[in-house]
């Protein structure tokens, strides 16, 4: 399932943040490969400890909790810190999975990524190319969105992004370990979570069967949550 945030920034915090960014030192983003995926990567990011990294990487984890969709659709546990990538004209990364364990460096912040996510930083009118390609079991999805929107996709998908042709495609990336590791179990309880939200919304969210609906929501929850 691939869910799209959209306005996960606010305009403010989409200049504020490219500000923090577009002034830093980028380097070469195999940094953060594995040894398979820098064979098909090809792009620019930030260090991982750099001011502007940490600094851009506050902005995003504050707009990720003030987001109910975010904490709806992803059911967080642990985000790994916010990463930064910029692909010139170019620049594309080809056809992989992410790892399964991310480790922090030179810390003991450690994540299992049930969940990928890509915030989209440049306007899309401003580059070609550098689409998200997401292998779904519906066959390939395309994802090119406006600066300031997000897409969640599960972790365990092949994904590769379109090679830039003209302009440049910034982004920041980063990973969700869920209380619910089971894509299936937690797609489930998102559905159910919008059905009841928007049938409270017109029924009140006393009336009697909206509150066992979401007892079962939250039993369910309590049955699949590993915290
Ligand atoms: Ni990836």
């Amino acid at each position: 399932m691939l869910t799209v945030i959209p306005d996960l920034l606010t305009p403010a915090q989409l200049t504020a943040l490219r500000e923090t960014i577009d002034a830093a030192d980028w380097i070469d983003g195999n940094a953060t490969s594995g040894a398979q995926s820098a064979l098909a990567k090809r792009n620019r990011q930030l260090p991982e400890d750099s001011d502007a990294a940490r600094a851009g990487g506050a902005v995003v984890l504050d707009a990720l909790a003030a987001s109910p969709l975010f904490v709806a659709a992803a059911l967080p546990l642990k985000v790994f810190p916010p990463l930064f990538n910029r692909y010139g004209e170019g620049d594309g990364f080809a056809s992989h999975v992410d790892n399964a364990v991310r480790i922090r460096r030179g810390s003991d912040f450690r994540i299992r990524s049930d969940l990928s996510a890509t915030l989209f930083l440049s306007d899309p009118e401003s580059y070609d190319g550098g689409e998200l390609i997401v292998q779904t079991q519906f066959g390939e999805q395309s994802v090119k969105l406006t600066a300031g929107q997000m897409v969640l996709y599960p972790a365990s998908s092949l994904h590769r992004v379109a090679p830039v042709t003209r302009g440049e495609r910034i982004a920041s990336f980063f990973w969700i370990q869920s209380m619910v590791r089971d894509t299936d179990a937690r797609a489930m309880l998102f559905d159910l979570d919008t059905a009841i939200q928007s049938t409270a919304a017109r029924l009140g969210q006393d009336d009697p069967e909206i509150v066992r609906l979401t007892g079962v929501y939250h039993n369910l929850l309590r049955r699949w949550a590993e915290l």
